[in-house]
């Protein structure tokens, strides 16, 4: 059976100083909020910590994709700040079936995220851990990125090779990549700039939605 899609507005582009204002606005029509944590190290630009996470006021599931170095760190902080998954890159990770138990320990759900590329080879042996694998179609560090179409080879394999797990693709997803992304197996779909600087969010929500 088809897994239902669901859409997660990547808060990057938000109105940090009115963040809770911001995501208010999306709420009603969102299902998880996506939270981009930059470290100016394993990405080149630099954005919130765990302090912020725990400002957040929300009903929806807070998806927090961590691009930062040393992840093992931090993971115990963002689980306490409230996010309800937290997803780390296999190019950081030393450590990484002890990292997703270590999330998952803490009650959040677990998520491996792969750069466009990083083979799927290299999260093969922890797929049958994991809630989610997170598919990079952009290189991670800033929103509004073009679309990278060859890494919907990756998510065709793993939707073959794991039917029921939870496939999030992030980076340059519209309405024009969403259907693309879907028909290859994706079933969260994350947007940053389509939907924070669209001038209908919800409009845009339901473009996505459509896929
Ligand atoms: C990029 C981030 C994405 C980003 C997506 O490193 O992981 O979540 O916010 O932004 P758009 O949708 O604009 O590509
Ligand atoms: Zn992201």
């Amino acid at each position: 059976m088809k897994k239902k899609i669901l859409i997660a507005p990547s808060i990057l582009g938000a109105d940090y100083g009115e963040l809770n204002k911001s995501l208010k606005k999306l709420e009603s029509f969102s299902d998880w909020f996506h939270v981009d944590v930059m470290d100016g190290n394993f990405v080149k630009n630099l954005t919130i910590g765990a302090c912020v996470v725990a400002g957040i006021k929300t009903k929806k599931p807070l998806d927090c994709h961590l691009m930062i170095n040393n992840p093992h760190l931090y993971i115990a902080d963002f689980a306490k700040a409230g996010a309800s998954s937290i997803t780390i890159h296999v190019e950081t990770s030393r450590h990484l079936p002890e990292d997703i138990k270590k999330i998952k320990d803490l009650g959040c759900k677990a998520g491996v995220s792969l750069n466009p590329e990083t083979p799927v080879s290299k999260i093969s042996s922890v797929l049958p851990m994991v809630d989610l694998v997170l598919v990079m179609s952009v290189h991670p560090g800033f929103g509004g990125q073009k679309f990278i179409p060859e890494v919907l080879e990756k998510v065709r394999w793993i939707r073959k090779h794991y039917p029921k797990l939870d496939i999030q693709i992030d980076g340059g997803i519209d309405d024009t990549t969403a259907p693309l992304a879907v028909e290859a197996g994706a079933n969260i779909l994350v947007a940053g700039s389509y939907i924070l600087k669209n001038k209908d969010p919800k409009g845009a929500v339901k473009k996505l939605r459509a896929a």
